[in-house]
């Protein structure tokens, strides 16, 4: 059996470090569902696809030519699109927002069960997104899901755009991560939602190494 650490929950909220982290101390794989979603996006209006069309985005899906370039375990990994290197390109405000509209259909979502299953290797894997816990990998001993209210998610953007030079208004930001919830967690299939059996971690007045450490202490009681 190869281990999973699901770690589930909103925008924003900081799943994807704390999957890198973690991926990195454990020496394991790291699968961010995410980006999938976010090349499904990409790919179809590159191909001019109206996104309004379940079934082309789902053959879109299918077919993706994706290549992730194979890092050292938990390292952040080089996206290749048609062999384009897409890596900052997907992680856009407007790919985000149209891979949250493409992530509605179930479609899409049959369309990447498998390529997300195929992540599960030895000695193990971290899977990052919305529905690991739920839908992707029910059977993970380890279930983690992050919250964090959408106030404090805008205010974290707020600073890391303002850190990259960027100016924003905040009150925009939160507009955006309050749609996105609404839509990731309104949706009929797959709606984000903790797996019963999930541990929650508030992450509001944590730090990144606070909630490290939570997920590890969480992981150790999980294997004891
Ligand atoms: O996590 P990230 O912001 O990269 O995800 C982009 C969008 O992809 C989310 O807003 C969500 O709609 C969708 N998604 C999903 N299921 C996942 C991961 C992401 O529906 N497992």
């Amino acid at each position: 059996m190869v281990p999973v650490i699901t770690i589930d929950g909103p925008s924003g909220v900081g799943k994807g470090s704390i999957a890198q982290m973690l991926a990195r101390q454990l020496g394991w794989h790291l699968l961010d569902s995410g980006a999938l979603y976010r090349l499904t996006a990409l790919s179809a209006l590159r191909q001019g696809l109206d996104l309004a069309d379940a079934d082309a985005v789902a053959t879109a899906a299918r077919d993706l030519p994706v290549t992730f370039t194979a890092g050292e375990p938990g390292e952040p990994v080089a996206v290749l699109l048609s062999g384009e290197d897409v890596t900052r390109e997907i992680r856009t405000e407007a790919c985000g927002k149209a891979a949250s509209t493409v992530a509605v259909y179930p479609l899409v979502r049959q369309a990447l069960l498998q390529r997300q299953r195929d992540f599960q290797r030895l000695p193990g894997l971290v899977a990052d997104g919305r529905d690991m816990g739920t839908v992707i990998f029910p059977e993970a001993l380890c279930k983690v899901y992050m919250t964090a209210s959408a106030e404090v998610r805008a205010q974290r953007r707020y600073d890391q755009l303002k850190r990259q030079g960027e100016s924003v208004k905040i009150s925009h930001l939160l507009k955006e991560i309050q749609d996105r919830d609404a839509r990731d967690m309104g949706r009929v299939e797959a709606p984000l939602r903790p797996a019963e059996d999930a541990v929650i971690i508030d992450t509001s007045s944590l730090t990144l190494d606070e909630v490290l450490a939570a997920v590890l202490k969480v992981w150790s009681e999980k294997q004891a």
